[in-house]
């Protein structure tokens, strides 16, 4: 027979411990631990054989269109049932108005549940009617109570439940005020549990803190299949959502939406949003072709080449790898003659994206040249290249998809490793294939 166990748990990071204590062991913060019973099971002698399983079936889920099909993209292709997707964002950005309008599009073809924990459904009914919803088949709850709700969810048999949001639910039988982290945990591995067992798709919204985390534990994030985040830019008017796990897609995949008098609407060929460029042209600045997931993106990158104010030189990087940055410089000085090191450099990707890919060495090399001798690059010109130690350049993967972007944004020419330039001529653009640095520095800033 089991016998019940006396534990203390941590009521903020969930932390276990046999003795109570004034102050948790793993978080140290005080009078959190909280007396509980578990029911602890001896390891069991060996009974009957475990599950066998079943043959593994290869088939394709049918998965739902979120009917925005940017969206779906981020998701692999739509929403799979019995997946559980945790939504994180800043208060404000439109987390809650992206899913009413994804709700009721879903609620057209498939009941579907919106639990509202933190507005009321009066509220929620002012949002609807300015985002043009009409009332029909999409029900919304305003509780916190998620056992209730799920019931309710399971009663209906509603195929896209939304938790909005994981932070302002909770579980009676838990004990913690919603919020708490072991509140937090359970909610979560409840809704997975429920995800699973009835295949019905879950979303839940998270909080972020104020480093842009998701509120809570990490196990959140190791729990659900699907983890997005939904970010604007400071300087940019559009928002993005982005995967950063996902068990049925993958991650990178961005669909960006613009915030408008009725609700979100998604961009839909966003490869030049990030390309707002003042009339004049300036020394510094030069047009690449990154990618986001599968799409070509066109952004500026700008760079500033100061004389040095201080003892040690300055290399600020905003949205690229500054260890990179500084490898380059070394490639530059030893390669092209070109010598930073009694200035400051800044380099900037233009837009508040972030760009890991080597496709962005060559511009960048290009930019602070450019920037160091005061002279401009063509503002029809677009580059991109891996550059190596040696001076060399290296070809980088979707060499055409790249240029035929660019060409059909209208550039004209572009500075590219030899080994990318494409087999048939692309209409309206001039390649320059290239394989050195100091050859494509010639050509860009002659
Ligand atoms: P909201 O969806 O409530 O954000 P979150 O749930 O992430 O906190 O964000 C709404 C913001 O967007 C709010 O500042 C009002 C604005 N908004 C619009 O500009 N147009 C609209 O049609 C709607 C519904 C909201
Ligand atoms: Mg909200």
């Amino acid at each position: 027979m089991a016998k019940p166990a006396i534990v203390f748990v941590c009521a903020e990071c969930g932390a276990e411990t046999l003795k109570w204590q004034g102050q948790c062991p793993q978080c140290n913060r005080w009078n959190t631990l909280e007396q509980r019973s578990v029911l602890r099971r001896a390891a069991a002698a060996p009974q009957a054989p475990a599950a066998a399983g079943e043959p593994l079936a290869a088939v394709d889920l049918p998965r739902l269109p979120t009917g925005m099909g940017e969206l779906d993209r981020v998701f692999g292709g739509g929403l799979i049932p019995g997946s559980v997707t945790l939504l994180g964002g800043e208060p404000g950005i439109g987390k809650s108005t992206l899913l009413l309008q994804l709700a009721n599009h879903v609620a057209g073809a498939t009941p579907t549940l919106y639990l509202s924990a933190e507005e009321s459904a009066a509220q929620i009914g002012v949002r609807a009617r300015r985002l043009g919803i009409a009332a029909g088949n999409l029900h919304v709850v305003a509780d916190t109570d998620l056992e209730a709700v799920m019931a309710g969810a399971r009663e209906r048999q509603v195929r896209l439940l939304i938790v909005d949001s994981i932070q302002t639910v909770q579980l009676a039988s838990v004990g913690t005020a919603a919020g708490a982290i072991t509140q937090l945990r359970e909610c979560t591995a409840q809704l997975v549990r429920f995800a699973k067992t009835e295949g019905v798709s879950v979303i839940v919204v998270g909080h972020v803190t104020k480093d842009g985390a998701i509120a809570g534990p990490r196990v959140l994030e190791h729990l659900v299949d699907t983890v997005l985040y939904f970010e604007s830019d400071a300087s940019s008017r559009f928002r993005n959502v982005r995967a950063t796990k996902n068990r049925f897609g993958s991650v990178g995949e961005l669909a960006f939406f613009h915030m408008g008098e009725s609700g979100l609407r998604e961009v839909r060929n966003p490869s030049a949003i990030f390309l707002a460029r003042s009339g004049e042209a300036a020394p510094g600045s030069i047009v690449t072709v990154t990618r986001d997931g599968r799409r070509p993106l066109l952004v500026e990158l700008q760079a500033l080449v100061d004389a040095m104010r201080f003892g040690a030189p300055r290399r600020v990087a905003q949205g690229l790898d500054s260890q990179r940055v500084a490898m380059l410089l070394a490639v530059m000085n030893r390669h092209a003659g070109l010598s930073l090191q009694e200035h400051d450099v800044f380099v900037n990707l233009v837009g508040g994206l972030e760009v890991t890919e080597t496709a962005c060495d060559l511009p960048v090399v290009l930019a602070l040249a450019s920037s160091l001798a005061g002279k401009t690059i063509a503002q029809s010109m677009i580059a991109f290249g891996e550059v190596g130690l040696t001076g060399e350049l290296r070809p980088v993967a979707f060499g055409e998809e790249r240029l035929r972007e660019a060409a059909k944004q209208g550039f004209t020419t572009a500075l590219v490793p030899k080994e990318n330039a494409p087999r048939a001529r692309i209409e309206g653009l001039e390649v320059k294939a290239l394989t050195r640095i100091d050859e494509a520095l010639r050509v860009a800033l002659s």
